[in-house]
């Protein structure tokens, strides 16, 4: 399969796309949404078979209309405005790249974000989004199955720092923390604290307190911080690609290679330059 590659000028489009995101985010306040509508596209991804993933295919309404896309028909349409300005931009670029700008725009780490995704209109069977009744084990096997790891499943739950549920929608009500437009460590601050008076725990999110990898990984990131935008940003950028092999324009590839054959290059004189040394300390030895 061919490595997808963008122009310059997809890169020029990607770049006021970003600008789009950040004006429609910051006027409709939906950065919680639209960080959701990312993550359904992703989370569909199907390590073994290869298939779902961030393909776009959330668009069509065979998927947004799966009991677990609840809602997120708003944020599609929300997209759908952007699209219309850069219509050369992929569905599956776009709505990944509205995840990154939510994340960013309310606070949250930068994310690297490598556009080059193609549209699918291939939708998933339903049911491989993770259940919020369930616990541990079917947190695993969701995650798992998309190729994710423990730590990528306490990162990643983190998102809930923004948002909240709506009763109509899933059957939750109310936020997980006391600022839900700010992404922050608060989601697991809040996760360890006992009472915390109208604030959402799902059992999914309760689970991860009861296995110790996961609770490992909750302790850490509620009392530090920097850990945790590093580790989100890294499994952010993760579950982004799930199925993309991304390889940004040209120019990018060739300036990493041209550094490793600069190091190389580097590398064999200095190599060379301690053989000749120590051809000359032997022979000055052998003079004596
Ligand atoms: C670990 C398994 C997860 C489960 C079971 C889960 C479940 C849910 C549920 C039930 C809602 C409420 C939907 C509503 O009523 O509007 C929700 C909202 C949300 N989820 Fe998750 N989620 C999970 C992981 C994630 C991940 C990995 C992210 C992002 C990295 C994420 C981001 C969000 C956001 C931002 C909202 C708020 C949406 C809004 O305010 O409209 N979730 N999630």
């Amino acid at each position: 399969m061919a490595l997808p590659v963008v122009d310059t000028e997809y890169l020029k489009e990607i770049d006021k796309a970003r600008r789009d995101l950040r004006a429609l985010i910051a006027f409709k306040n939906c950065a919680p949404i639209m960080l959701r509508l990312a993550w359904h596209d992703a989370g569909t991804y199907d390590v073994n078979t290869k298939t779902g993933g961030p393909n776009g295919s959330i668009r069509n309404e065979e998927e947004f209309s799966h009991g677990s896309n609840n809602g997120l028909k708003i944020a599609l349409d929300l997209c759908e405005g952007v699209k219309a300005k850069r219509p050369k931009i992929t569905y599956a670029d776009l709505y990944q790249l509205a995840g990154v700008v939510a994340v960013e725009v309310t606070g949250g780490p930068t994310i690297d974000f490598v556009p080059g995704r193609k549209d699918s209109n291939v939708c998933p069977k339903e049911g491989r989004l993770p259940d919020a009744t369930k616990g541990v084990p079917h947190l695993r096997e969701i995650f798992y199955r998309m190729g994710l790891s423990d730590k990528d499943i306490v990162a990643l739950s983190g998102g809930h720092t923004l948002g909240r549920a709506h009763p109509e929608r899933s059957g939750f009500d109310g936020p997980w923390t006391q600022e839900p437009l700010k992404f922050d460590n608060s989601y697991f601050v809040e996760l360890l604290t006992e009472e915390t008076e109208g604030l959402l725990k799902l059992p999914t999110d309760k689970a991860l307190l009861e296995d110790p990898e996961f609770r490992r990984y909750v302790e850490l990131y509620a009392k530090d911080e920097d850990a945790f935008f590093r580790d989100y940003a890294a499994s952010h950028k993760k579950l982004s690609e799930l199925g993309f092999t991304p390889r940004s324009s040209s120019t990018k590839p060739i300036a990493k290679d041209s550094t490793i054959l600069a190091q190389s290059a580097v590398g064999v004189a200095v190599a060379a330059a301690v053989v000749i040394l120590s051809y000359f300390y032997e022979a000055h030895k052998r003079m004596k």
